[in-house]
C-alpha cells in the first residue's frame, strides 16, 4: 500500500480524495487542512486514519510516500518543496508555484532527489483528447498550420463575485492566464505535440474594484477591493513547429461555464475538441463530411482506447479524467518502486515550470506591447 497525504481540502481536494479511492494499492492516510473539525468529517466518511492542520508533521512520516498538494497558488511552492525536500513523491495542483525561479527550484530538486511528480492537467486525459494527440502524432492532419481556441467562463461576471484568485497575494502575478489559461496552453501543446515558443498578449482587468465580503462579517456586508490581476486575455502563439495560433480566456462570458474549445488545422485535416461535449471529436475534411467520433474503447486508436473506461455510448466525465490521469501516475510510481522506466508520459514538474515560463512571457508581452521569446 502506498501512504498518501492530501492537503487542501476545498473544490479540488475533495477530488482527489474521492478519486484516490478508485486507485488500487493507494491508501489515503492524512488530509491536512485549515479547518480540523470539517477534515475530522470527511476523514471519518472516507476512513482516513489522521487530520492535521500542520504540514510539517507529516515530513518525517514514513507512512507517507506521495502528497497531494490542492492548497491556493501561493502554498505550492513552500509546500512542494518542503515534502521534496523530505523525499516524498508529489502530485501537485496547477500553477506549480507562482514564479518561475520557484518553479525551477522544484523541478530541479525533484530531479536531483529523483522523485516522481505530476501536475493536475486533467483536461489533457479525456479520451476523445488523447485520440487528438494521437491522431496528429500519426500524421492524420498532416503538418498543423493553426491552432485556436478559448477557455470561457462566467463564474466572475458580478462585482459580488469574489476568490482568493483575485488576490495577488494567494494567486501570484496572474489570475485567468495561471488559473485556465496554463490549462489550455498545456492542452494545445499535448496535442500539437509542440511547445510553445513566442507570445503577444492583450490582458484586462474587465472589473478593477469588486465587493469583498467582510470577514467574519454578516452575509451582504462588503469592502471594495481593487482587483490587480487580469481576468480577461487575448493571446497570439508561435508553436516551435512553425505553427501560428490565438486564444481568449475570460471569467466573465456569461452563459460560458467551463468552455475549454481546442482547434487543431493541418493540411490534411482538421480536429475540434470542447469540454462542454467532451464526448466528441470533431475532425474536419475538405473533400469530404466532416465526422464526429464518440469516445469509445473500440473505435479510438490503439494507444488511446485505456482512457475511454466504459463501453461506446457511456459517456465518461470530469472525475474520470482526473482517474485517468491518477492512474498513470500511480502507474509510473508502482514502476519507478521496483526499478523499472514509468512508461505513461505525465505533465511532470519539468512540464509545470515551462508553464509557469510561458505565463511570464504572456504577462511581459501585455505590458510592453510585443512580441515575447519564451525563454
Ligand atoms: N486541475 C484542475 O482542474 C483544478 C481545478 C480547480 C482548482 N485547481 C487548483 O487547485 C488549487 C486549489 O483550488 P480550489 O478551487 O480547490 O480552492 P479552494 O479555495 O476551494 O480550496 C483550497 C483549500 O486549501 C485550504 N488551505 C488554505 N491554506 C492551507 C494550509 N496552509 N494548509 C492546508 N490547507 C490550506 C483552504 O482551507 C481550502 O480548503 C488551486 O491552485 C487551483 O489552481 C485545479
Amino acid at each position: 500500500m502506498i501512504g498518501v497525504a492530501i492537503v487542501g481540502l476545498g473544490y479540488i481536494g475533495k477530488v482527489h480524495l474521492q478519486t484516490l479511492l478508485r486507485i488500487p494499492g493507494v491508501k489515503v492516510k492524512a488530509l491536512v487542512g485549515r479547518r480540523v473539525e470539517r477534515l475530522r468529517e470527511l476523514a471519518e466518511t472516507y476512513g482516513v486514519p489522521k487530520v492535521t492542520d500542520d504540514y510539517t508533521e507529516l515530513l518525517a512520516d514514513p507512512e507517507i510516500q506521495v502528497v497531494h498538494n490542492c492548497t491556493p497558488n501561493h502554498l505550492h511552492y513552500p509546500i512542494n518543496r518542503a515534502f521534496l525536500q523530505a523525499g516524498k513523491h508529489i502530485l501537485s495542483e496547477k500553477p506549480l508555484a507562482t514564479t518561475s525561479q520557484e518553479t525551477a527550484e522544484l523541478a530541479r530538486l525533484a530531479e536531483q532527489n529523483s522523485l516522481l511528480t505530476g501536475i493536475n492537467f486533467c483536461y489533457r486525459y479525456y479520451p476523445a483528447v488523447q485520440e487528438a494527440a494521437a491522431q496528429v502524432r500519426n500524421g492524420a492532419l498532416g503538418k498543423v498550420h493553426t491552432v485556436i481556441g478559448s477557455y470561457l467562463q462566467d463564474w466572475l461576471l458580478y462585482d459580488t463575485d469574489y476568490d482568493w484568485r483575485l488576490e495577488k497575494d494567494a494567486a501570484g502575478s496572474s489570475n485567468v492566464i495561471g488559473d485556465i489559461g496554463s490549462h489550455w496552453f498545456h492542452l494545445a501543446q499535448f496535442v500539437t505535440g509542440s511547445r510553445i515558443t513566442e507570445v503577444m498578449a492583450d490582458l484586462k482587468t474587465t472589473l478593477p474594484v469588486r465587493k469583498k465580503p467582510c470577514a467574519g462579517g454578516e452575509e451582504g456586508q462588503y469592502t471594495e477591493y481593487e482587483v490587480e490581476v487580469e481576468d480577461y486575455g487575448s493571446i497570439l502563439v508561435h508553436f516551435d513547429s512553425g505553427a501560428s495560433g490565438v486564444f481568449t480566456v475570460s471569467q466573465l462570458c456569461a452563459g460560458r461555464k467551463c468552455w475549454i474549445d481546442l482547434q487543431v488545422y493541418g493540411f490534411k485535416a482538421g480536429l475540434a475538441w470542447n469540454h462542454e461535449r467532451s464526448t466528441q471529436l470533431w475532425i474536419g475534411h475538405r473533400s469530404q463530411a466532416n465526422q464526429f467520433l464518440m469516445e469509445s474503447p473500440q473505435l479510438q486508436l490503439p494507444e488511446t482506447k485505456r482512457y475511454a473506461l466504459l463501453p461506446t455510448g457511456h459517456p465518461i466525465g470530469y472525475h474520470d479524467a482526473v482517474y485517468n490521469m491518477f492512474r498513470d501516475f500511480y502507474l509510473n510510481l508502482g514502476l519507478k518502486l521496483d526499478g523499472r522506466e514509468p512508461t505513461h508520459p505525465l505533465p511532470d514538474f519539468a512540464e509545470g515550470h515551462r508553464e509557469l515560463l510561458i505565463t511570464e512571457a504572456i504577462l511581459q508581452s501585455h505590458q510592453e506591447k510585443r512580441w515575447v521569446e519564451v525563454p
